[in-house]
């Protein structure tokens, strides 16, 4: 009752201020508006000497303490000051919209929108709004120039929009524009001890609200770091971009990305959030049935292991360590992967090292790789035939090894060749360090950039439209961030962006077990991850995974992606085929997700519908210490009984020695009113299949 008191209370206050805004302009110099629940409350204000900023509460307790806005202009000056707000409106807004895939397929976007109009007290009079929207689980908000007061174009040096959180309390990050991107274990800090960092960045303050910052619908625009400045306190840091001090140019009308921030009680809010999505612009693509979810297979694990190699001679690898120099991209061997993809459900076949431009070093030879010429020992042309008799598509593969400009000059014919050999989606790859991209503009100029660089971002969707337009899907590894864009381009199936299973093979350290329990808190806000699962013989390249064989199973559950890979060789799941089973069964394409309950950095444990069956599935996660935990199966259907196919930890199992192997593979008949009481080994968890029993 008191909540749907508030929601009126504040649905008035909205029209009553969106009709003032009609009458004459707002002389106020503060503006609020109310989540449609009432309990988040966003106040926009100009204080002292006109400087404009905005603050946020939730149940009337300060989650986000004043914060200002503005920009610095590389050739007007800094517009963060001598501001009035002139006049301000208010939208209300309730839709629920269908994915083509993901983690739930019903999405609702109810929220609230203020756009605040300012204007500076100057002879240029310029002028420009800032449009909030706030939903019952965050706020996004945007600046808009749609004012010519602004100048034909923009420049923008930097933006000066802060983030300053009301309490300190603990943070996980990764640093921000380091040479190795996102590729970094995450710390655990107080949120006054960090530095720049990447977004989704996310903190628990000492109140227990769970608030992560990110960004959404980035397009053609500079990618946000978060840089701390004092205490609390944060600021964006736009990414730069090569030899030039601004670093986002934009004709005018035009409006920035939506800087995001999540607000929840309890980590499980925080992932269960849709906000980035709901900011995203509606799919522009028109029919994507074409889009498949899908697992797959590849020539991989063998390349990371060094049991392969990518190129044809000794040391063909991404640095010296590397030393086969057995091709693994060969017809013969691909046929074989095609075969077990076939046998076993797979529907698709990665190949890595296919095409001309591996041999050597290749992380400094972006300037070699061919994109339509492969080597003489594969046979793409038979590969395509024999794929397409065999239904099971190969998956491309287009590493740049970060010479975009190599990459583009190629990039149509690369993408003919894969969709006349029955392609339907492509790994590309951008290894080199972060801000070392070659860009080449149009006007033939080359520079270097970053990973969020906003030529950089042009230069995805190139791809991702591109690729579209051949009914092709990307999978982007070393990419940008996820902003949400997939509802607009829904081919952008997947991407790394994180530290992913081949750092099991060779990283130092590896990945350990509080990396997923982190990462779904904090990388996977922002959308799919191709982490490449599934690595059921628990061994990198001389150094054990830090895993139990049960949590490499609920890693299929507890990471969303449309497409999955079953990562490891075909003979190793041959000596692992009761585990294997999971994956082979595990859907990647769901009616409904949940988190059910989680602890940042600590444990996961998730419940997803699949979108094609009535079947359910949970996946446990924990870090490095044992848990006892209690599932309540009150998701599945009422008067339905199913029987619970659980892969758990058996009772020595523990992530470190041979006792990770220790598995309890068991069947149980359960009904709607069942708990199961199950227990995570270090560094392990569990994964369950739930599968109705026809009456
Ligand atoms: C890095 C990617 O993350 C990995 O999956 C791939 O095998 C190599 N680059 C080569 O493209
Ligand atoms: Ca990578």
């Amino acid at each position: 009752m008191i909540a749907i008191w508030n929601k009126l209370v504040a649905i008035l206050a909205a029209s009553l201020i969106g009709m003032l805004a009609l009458v004459a302009p707002l002389k106020a110099q503060s503006v609020e508006i109310a989540s449609p629940d009432g309990r988040i409350v966003v106040t926009v204000d100009v204080t002292g000497e006109g400087r404009p900023g905005y603050a946020i509460a939730r149940d009337g307790e300060a989650v986000i303490t004043r914060s200002a806005l503005g920009f610095l202009l590389t050739d007007q000056d800094k517009l963060d000051r001598r501001l009035q707000i002139i006049g301000s409106e208010t939208a209300s807004h309730d839709e629920t919209w269908e994915q083509p895939w993901g983690e739930r397929q019903f999405v609702r976007d109810h929220h609230n929108q203020l756009t605040v109009r300012f204007e500076e007290n100057s002879d240029e009079r310029r002028r420009f709004g800032v449009t909030f929207r706030v939903f019952n689980d965050g706020v996004g908000f945007r600046y808009v120039f749609d004012d010519p007061s602004m100048g034909e174009t923009l420049r923008v040096a930097e933006e000066l929009t802060e983030f300053n959180f009301a309490q300190n309390g603990t943070a996980w990050w990764i640093p921000g524009g380091e040479w190795n991107r996102y590729e970094y274990l995450y710390e655990e800090t107080a949120i006054s001890a960090v530095p720049l960092v990447h977004t989704p960045f996310t903190v628990r303050m000492k109140n227990g609200m769970h608030v992560a910052i990110h960004e959404a619908a980035l397009v053609d625009f500079a990618g946000m770091w978060v840089k701390r400045t004092t205490g609390t306190n944060f600021r964006a840091t736009l990414a730069p971009t090569g030899a030039q001090a601004a670093r986002a140019v934009r004709d005018l009308p035009f409006h920035t990305p939506w800087r995001t921030i999540r607000i929840s009680e309890d980590a499980a809010g925080l992932a269960m959030s849709d906000i980035d999505l709901n900011l995203n612009e509606p799919n522009k693509l028109g029919d994507v049935s074409w889009v498949k979810p899908h697992k797959y297979i590849g020539i991989w694990w063998s390349l990371h292991l060094d049991e392969e190699s990518w190129g044809r001679q000794t040391g063909s690898g991404s640095d010296d360590s590397f030393t086969a120099s057995r091709h693994g991209a060969t017809t013969e061997n691909t046929k074989r992967y095609i075969d077990f993809a076939a046998e076993h459900g797979f529907e698709g076949v990665l190949v890595e090292g296919w095409n001309i431009g591996w041999d050597g070093n290749w992380f400094f030879n972006g300037k070699l790789f061919s994109f339509t010429e492969s080597y003489p020992d594969y046979d793409f042309e038979e590969l395509a035939r024999y794929a397409a008799e065999k239904g099971v598509p190969i998956v491309g593969h287009h590493e740049t090894s970060g010479d975009i400009g190599n990459y583009e000059a190629q990039l149509e014919a690369g993408l003919d060749l894969m969709a006349a050999r029955g392609v339907k989606s492509i790994k590309t790859g951008y290894v080199t360090d972060a801000c070392n991209l070659r860009y080449v503009h149009p006007d033939g100029r080359e520079t270097r950039e970053c990973t969020e660089s906003q030529v950089m971002q042009r230069h995805h969707l190139k791809v991702v439209t591109e690729a579209a337009k051949r009914k092709i899907a990307i999978n982007a590894h070393e990419p940008v961030k996820d902003t949400g864009l997939r509802r607009t381009y829904p081919n952008w199936v997947a991407r790394e962006g994180a530290r992913g299973m081949e750092f099991n093979a060779w990283g130092v350290p590896p990945n350990g077990p509080s990396h997923v329990p982190i990462m779904v808190f904090t990388r996977m806000l922002s959308g799919p991850m191709d982490y490449t699962p599934g690595v059921l013989s628990l061994e990198g390249r001389g150094q054990p995974l830090q895993m139990t064989k049960a949590r490499a199973l609920a890693e299929y559950v507890v990471i969303y992606s449309p497409i999955q890979m079953a990562a490891d060789l075909p003979e190793h799941y041959e000596e692992h085929m009761d585990a294997f089973q999971f994956i082979k069964d595990v859907p990647v394409d769901w009616a409904e997700s949940r988190v059910l309950d989680a602890e940042v950095g600590d444990y996961v444990i998730t419940a997803r519908k699949d979108r094609n069956s009535e079947e359910w599935f949970v996946g446990g996660a924990t870090d490095e210490d044992a848990r006892e935990v209690t599932v309540a199966l009150d998701f599945l259907e009422q008067g339905k009984r199913y029987t619970a196919q659980i892969y758990r930890d058996g009772a020595q199992a523990h992530y470190i020695g041979e006792t990770r192997f220790d598995i309890e593979i068991e069947e149980r008949s359960v009904i709607a009113s069942d708990r199961l009481e199950l227990r995570m080994a270090p560094g392990g968890g569990f994964a369950i299949r739930l599968v109705p029993i026809e009456a």
